[in-house]
């Protein structure tokens, strides 16, 4: 039997919203958003890095149980990077969960399996959360490697981490013909790459940080098609971008068991 794994909702907002807007956004999501529903799921908003400060400050003074997280962080702590960001910094100002390897991280700013990787121990090494984005291209869906590109993103990410690191972590497949596209995989395909992803955990780290390890589901989500995703055995989550940016749509995704149609 699997371990009992708390959902988790995510917003990506990409590059979207000032830290005006995002205060605006966050107060609400939180105005909508009850305490049943936080008992149910584990939110967390992830706004550009300029809005970071803002949001730590108004999740604090307002005590809400919206976790924040960032888009992205660098692997170093410190240094000669221009423009770049520490997993330190992001830290210090609250910053729960980071998302790692997102696909247009990947494909915009050329970032390896490998360069993934480090950030997944740096996040970690602060003690933040990461969330390890992995998904193929239509192209490879259509010839049939989905799964081995999958499997090999996840085994380059998480070889080097210990059994209790994966555990805590998570995990967002994004099949990257689904992201933005209007065009979400269907539940039972989403559900069979991600039930094929517990099994290379299984077999890079350990069964039991299979069974704990959280993994979502990314890509064209909305309000109407939350619940059926998450009716999947093995999806725990949803990464959701667009349909973040609107609190009221958000809110009703993360809803989902109450707006189930
Ligand atoms: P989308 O983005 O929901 O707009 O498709 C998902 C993501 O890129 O995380």
């Amino acid at each position: 039997m699997a371990t009992e794994r708390l959902p988790i909702i995510s917003g990506n907002w990409k590059m979207n919203n000032n830290h005006f807007e995002a205060i605006q956004c966050v107060q609400k999501l939180a105005y909508l958003l009850q305490k049943e529903d936080f008992d149910a799921v584990e939110v967390t908003v992830h706004p550009p890095f300029t809005d970071l400060r803002s949001m730590q400050t108004l999740i604090d003074a307002d005590q809400l149980r919206i976790r924040l997280g960032a888009q992205n962080c660098h692997p170093e702590e410190k240094g000669a990077f221009t423009g770049e960001v520490s997993p330190v910094f992001l830290a210090k100002l609250g910053v729960h969960f980071v998302i790692v390897g997102h696909s247009e991280r990947r494909e915009h700013f050329g970032e390896t399996d490998e360069f993934v990787a480090r950030k997944v121990a740096a996040v970690q090494k602060h003690g933040m959360t990461p969330i390890l984005c992995v998904g193929e291209t239509l192209a490879e869906r259509e010839s049939g490697v989905a799964l081995d590109k999958v499997r090999h993103q996840v085994r380059v990410a998480l070889e080097k981490r210990s059994s209790d690191q994966v555990k805590s972590m998570v995990i967002a497949y994004e099949p990257i013909w689904a992201i933005g596209t209007g065009k979400n995989a269907t539940a039972t395909d989403a559900q069979e790459v991600v039930a094929a992803i517990r099994e290379e955990v299984a077999a890079v780290v350990s069964r039991p940080a299979a069974q704990s390890v959280r993994i979502q589901y990314g890509g064209s989500v909305k309000a109407g098609t939350a619940a059926e995703f998450m009716r999947q055995p093995d999806i725990d989550g949803l990464l959701v971008g667009g349909a973040s940016l609107d609190p009221t749509e958000f809110a009703r995704i993360v809803q989902y068991r109450r707006h189930a149609y």
